[in-house]
């Protein structure tokens, strides 16, 4: 027989872990323990049972404790982020088939779908990064005055909000690399939030969206980067769109370019009137080789930019706060 000590350890678990905790206190260990005593000495009689009645107690409490946990565990859960009615007592949950989702989700899922079908996987960004993908894999040599240009927030311990989708480049040329060097390419975006120490105004937030593009392979060119975003906005604005490219300096790429679409007519726009629309160029060869991918074989391009700026042209935002404002009548507008 298993001495009392075990069996209080072993039917405590027991009571711990069970929906019906009384039922263990008819436990056929426990009866054994009384049905002993007749075989015992008489003169152990007396401790047996003492040790008996104390194992008893002990779980009788255990099972009470066990009930009570049980009762708090059927409380009805509650979900803090939904949407309450707080001018009702109690709130209320408000009711969903009144609600619509929010129209930048709407357009993100847009631009994602648009690039999933001319063969990109789309990978969400992260939140919360270093510098090390901030700046150190993209090619940012220590110091350097571009670094500034980012406007980047860190916590105290030297993590960093990320700035740009760009801190996803590094891992995700890392993940993919073997699909590489077994005669594939890498193509994919990545979406999320990103964050700059900036003063808000009409055309700049300190919280925004970026969808980013990267691609290698081993005969990649700026012709194919400039064909791949000029398909991507056509289709997004449904038209036939003029595109054109000046210089630009990112330490990531080389050549680094800004790409611009003359403004649509059916938007609004007069001839000539360019709008700048987001930063590209060829994957600089650091940035491949930071990747554990020789950049004498392989070249790449990338992208990045505001997802704001898109849906803005789109349908013809003068404000980018209304986003995050919570104006219903600026949010039914997309009902
Ligand atoms: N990360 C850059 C920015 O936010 C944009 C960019 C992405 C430029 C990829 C070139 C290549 O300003």
């Amino acid at each position: 027989m298993m001495n009392i000590d075990e069996l209080r350890s072993e039917l405590l678990e027991r009571i711990a872990t069970t929906d019906q905790p009384r039922d263990i206190l008819k436990a056929d260990e426990i009866k054994q323990l009384y049905s002993v005593i007749p075989t015992l000495d008489p003169s152990e009689r007396g401790s047996h049972g003492k040790a008996v009645n104390e194992l008893k107690l002990a779980l009788e409490a255990a099972v009470a404790l066990r009930e009570e946990e049980m009762e708090d565990g059927t409380v009805e859960s509650l979900d803090v982020t939904a949407p309450w009615d707080i001018n009702a007592l109690p709130p209320q949950l408000l009711p969903t088939e009144q609600g619509t989702q929010h129209p930048l989700t709407t357009e993100l899922e847009n631009v994602i779908d648009i690039f999933t079908r001319m063969g990109f996987e789309a990978i969400e960004s992260r939140q919360i990064d270093d510098d090390h993908h901030m700046f150190g894999t993209l090619n940012f040599p220590e110091n350097h005055p571009a670094r500034d240009g980012y406007d980047t927030f860190r916590t105290e311990e030297g993590f960093i909000p990320p700035a740009h989708t760009s801190t996803m480049q590094n891992r995700i040329l890392i993940d993919r690399r073997a699909k590489l060097e077994a005669g594939g390419q890498i193509a994919a975006v990545s979406y999320g939030r990103v964050f700059r120490n900036e003063d808000v105004d009409a055309t700049h937030e300190h919280t925004f969206y970026q969808c980013e593009g990267v691609f290698v392979s081993k005969d990649a060119t700026l012709g194919d980067l400039l064909g791949t975003l000029r398909n991507f906005f056509e289709v997004y604005y449904g038209q036939k769109l003029k595109i054109k490219t000046q210089p630009a300096y990112f330490p990531f790429v080389e050549p680094g370019l800004e790409f611009a679409i003359e403004k649509p007519a059916a938007l609004g726009g007069k001839p000539g009137e360019w709008l700048e629309m987001l930063g590209c160029g060829m994957i600089h060869p650091n940035v491949l080789t930071a990747a554990g991918i020789d950049p004498a074989t392989y070249r790449g391009f990338a992208w990045g930019g505001g997802v704001e700026r898109l849906v803005m042209l789109k349908y013809g935002i003068e404000d980018l706060r209304h986003f995050e404002s919570a104006k219903l009548q600026f949010l039914r507008k997309f009902a």
